[in-house]
């Protein structure tokens, strides 16, 4: 419906707009060999991409599924962001047996940007204990929180927005002089200050940002927006756009990777189908980085005989190197739902979509200067906490062990409605995510044809203390957000409904709503799979970078931590390799 009401005549404004300030042009084949075949162009594999062409004599190659998106409303407008499916892997979990057999979606990026051209935008980086038993576990101090936060402000700079608003606690100094713009909202629900101070005073946790190293408290989160006209600020409009038109720089979008080549154990070419012309070709090069997500990343490299020797053998699929870990430690963050009426002073996207004047308005604002509702981000207020340690009771000790910095779970509001039968209504969707999952699980090779999709077996609260978790949570949040206080704001529960009061009934509103907020990680981890510097061990000449690298999952969202982590992986690359 959305995608009706952007008019032809917006469309060509918004072209003439953006046509002064073309993309770069990226196809030019050759069969040149490359020093690096960059395979994905996510934040990770475009960060890595533009430091390694700052050196003149070194020659990348970066191949990525999906096309150019960046003259696309639907990605450059924030609020357009759930309207980019035409940029999805639809991706979807196999069948739960935590959710009786329900297969809730996995989508992931499939764009120049990847995730980032077609994400919520939010942007922050969570507890820094994380990044420190990252650099325990994979041997690189690199990864410690130190190291990390510079890594994090070299991609990204801080921009005041244009109609600054009340005072947000966003700590300036943590942003550097990088390339992602990240800025605050311009105006804020009229929930979402209520909603802070009476989770403050319930939680008694402070307000925080979520970038400067803290992992518990409650922020109005900052977002990865161009504060002049409320665009997306992602990694292809960003990293990608500084390093295009350098000479030993070629990108090439629609280039759907279906295998790595070896000659014995060395890596040394990349074959991939051409869809615009439906043609095969295959690239020669001294090195192949693999940065193609958390669900791609170990897909890949099955299919090209790296994973585990039994299950590539039953697939007749000859083994380069038996690595039993590729495809394991599948880590995600997953949540379930409420769904509330709002009253009409909120701005949910039914303000945009199904009432008429509102998307008149609100088409106008940004028309007229990136204002209104299509400039805004949606779930910008969320808090993250702790549950109290009698939770988990007998449950053994994982997550009670936690560093103290950790939260158990994210409490977020979204204005989208999640579930169809809401969609014609304007409600927002309450929601709950456990961001430091016990259970793991796991993405194995369906067939051996690139086309076909993995099995993605999410491991939905796949543990007794998971379960335990996301039992409280969803009870807890669901009194805190029904409060006498937020009333005014969000008058009625639809969802679950006052009838569902029981335990059993509210474990079966769990498993119905359970979802995932699209942050896989760690299928490929640095410390197992990988060595210290990303290589693939056991192999020669290939490496792994971004969400798949991280041998543990985040306690925040996942996007600014593939930025840092690919600027971490150049400086180790380039150390390695090119600086000798
Ligand atoms: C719907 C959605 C909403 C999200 N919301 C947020 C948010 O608000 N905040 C946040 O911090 N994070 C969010 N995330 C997560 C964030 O976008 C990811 O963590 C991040 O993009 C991961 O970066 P990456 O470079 O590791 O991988 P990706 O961004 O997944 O990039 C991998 C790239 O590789 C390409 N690729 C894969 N297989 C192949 C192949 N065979 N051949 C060629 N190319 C291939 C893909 O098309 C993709 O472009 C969201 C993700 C999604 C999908
Ligand atoms: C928004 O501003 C950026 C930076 O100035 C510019 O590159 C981009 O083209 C603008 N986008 C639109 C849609 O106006
Ligand atoms: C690249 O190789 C293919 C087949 O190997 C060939 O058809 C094509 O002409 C070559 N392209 C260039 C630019 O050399
Ligand atoms: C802001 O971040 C700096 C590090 O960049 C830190 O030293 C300082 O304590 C932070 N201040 C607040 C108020 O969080
Ligand atoms: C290459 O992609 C085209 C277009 O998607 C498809 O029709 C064709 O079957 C693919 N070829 C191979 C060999 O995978
Ligand atoms: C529709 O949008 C207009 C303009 O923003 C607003 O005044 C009105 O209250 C909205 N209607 C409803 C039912 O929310
Ligand atoms: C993957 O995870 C599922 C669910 O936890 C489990 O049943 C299965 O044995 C795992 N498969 C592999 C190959 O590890
Ligand atoms: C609660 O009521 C709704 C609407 O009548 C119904 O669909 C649902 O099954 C009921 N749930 C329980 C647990 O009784």
């Amino acid at each position: 419906m959305l995608r009706d009401s952007i008019t032809a005549r917006s469309l060509l404004q918004l072209f003439l707009i953006t046509s002064s300030l073309a993309a770069p042009s990226t196809q030019c084949p050759s069969n040149d060999t490359f020093d690096y075949v960059v395979v994905g162009g996510g934040p990770a594999g475009l960060v890595l991409a533009e430091q390694l062409t700052r050196h003149p004599h070194v020659k990348v190659l970066l191949l990525e599924a999906g096309p150019d998106s960046s003259l696309d409303p639907h990605v450059t407008t924030p609020a357009y962001f759930f309207e980019t499916s035409a940029y999805f892997w639809n991706y979807a979990s196999a069948p739960d047996p935590a959710l009786n057999g329900r297969t809730p979606d996995l989508w992931q990026g499939r764009a120049l940007g990847g995730g980032s051209s077609v994400n919520g935008m939010g942007y922050c980086r969570g507890a820094s204990s994380v990044f420190d038993e990252w650099a325990e576990i994979s041997g690189n101090p690199g990864l410690a929180w130190n190291s990390m936060f510079e890594a994090f402000k070299d991609t990204t700079h801080f921009q005041n927005d244009v109609h600054p608003k009340d005072q947000v606690a966003v700590n300036h100094t943590s942003f550097g002089n990088g390339p992602v713009e990240i800025t605050t909202q311009r105006f804020q629900l009229s929930l979402d200050r209520p909603f802070i101070d009476l989770f403050k005073s319930t939680k008694n946790v402070p307000e925080i940002d979520f970038v400067s190293g803290y992992g518990i408290g409650i922020t109005e989160q900052v977002d990865a927006i161009r504060a002049s006209n409320r665009t997306r600020s992602y990694a292809w409009n960003t990293f990608g756009w500084l390093a295009a038109n350098r000479p030993n720089f070629e990108v090439r979008h629609d280039a759907w990777v279906s295998k790595i080549g070896f000659t014995g154990k060395k890596a040394d070419s990349v074959t991939y189908n051409d869809t615009l012309t439906g043609t095969m070709h295959t690239v020669k090069s001294k090195e192949v980085v693999v940065s193609a997500g958390a669900i791609g990343s170990p897909q890949i490299l099955m299919l090209s005989g790296v994973g585990p020797a039994a299950h590539l053998e039953a697939l007749n699929i000859p083994v380069v190197h038996d690595s039993p870990m590729v495809g394991q430690n599948l880590m995600d963050h997953h949540y379930a739902q409420l769904v509330f009426e709002a009253a009409p002073s909120m701005g949910t996207v039914w303000q945009f979509t199904g009432n008429t004047t509102g998307e008149q308005l609100a088409e106008a604002q940004y028309k007229a200067n990136g204002g209104g509702l299509l400039g805004l981000a949606d779930g910008n207020v969320f808090g993250a906490i702790r549950l109290p340690d009698s939770v988990f009771t007998g449950l053994g000790s994982y997550h009670t062990s936690l560093p103290a910095d950790r939260p158990h779970f994210i409490y977020e509001y979204s204005t989208v409605p999640f579930q169809t039968q809401y969609q014609s209504r304007s409600v927002i969707t309450p929601f709950m995510a456990l961001v430091q999952p016990e259970g793991r699980g796991n993405v194995t090779l369906a067939t051996s044809d690139y086309r076909d999709y993995p099995i993605i077996n999410a491991a939905y609260w796949s543990t007794p203390a998971d379960k335990a978790a996301i039992l409280y949570a969803y009870k807890d949040y669901r009194a805190l957000i029904g409060s006498p206080e937020l009333k005014q704001y969000i008058p009625s529960e639809l969802f679950p409904g006052a009838n569902v009061t029981s335990d059993e009934d509210i474990w079966s509103a769990i498993q119905q709503t359970s979802g995932s907020f699209h942050h896989p990680m760690g299928t490929v981890a640095i410390g197992s799979v990988l060595d210290e510097n990303w290589r693939v061990r056991g192999v020669e000449g290939l490496r792994v970078i971004g969400s798949p690298a991280a041998p543990k999952i985040i306690t925040c969202h996942t996007m600014a931590t593939s930025y840092a982590m690919g600027y971490r992986a150049a400086q180790d690359i380039i150390a390695a390799d090119l600086v000798k």
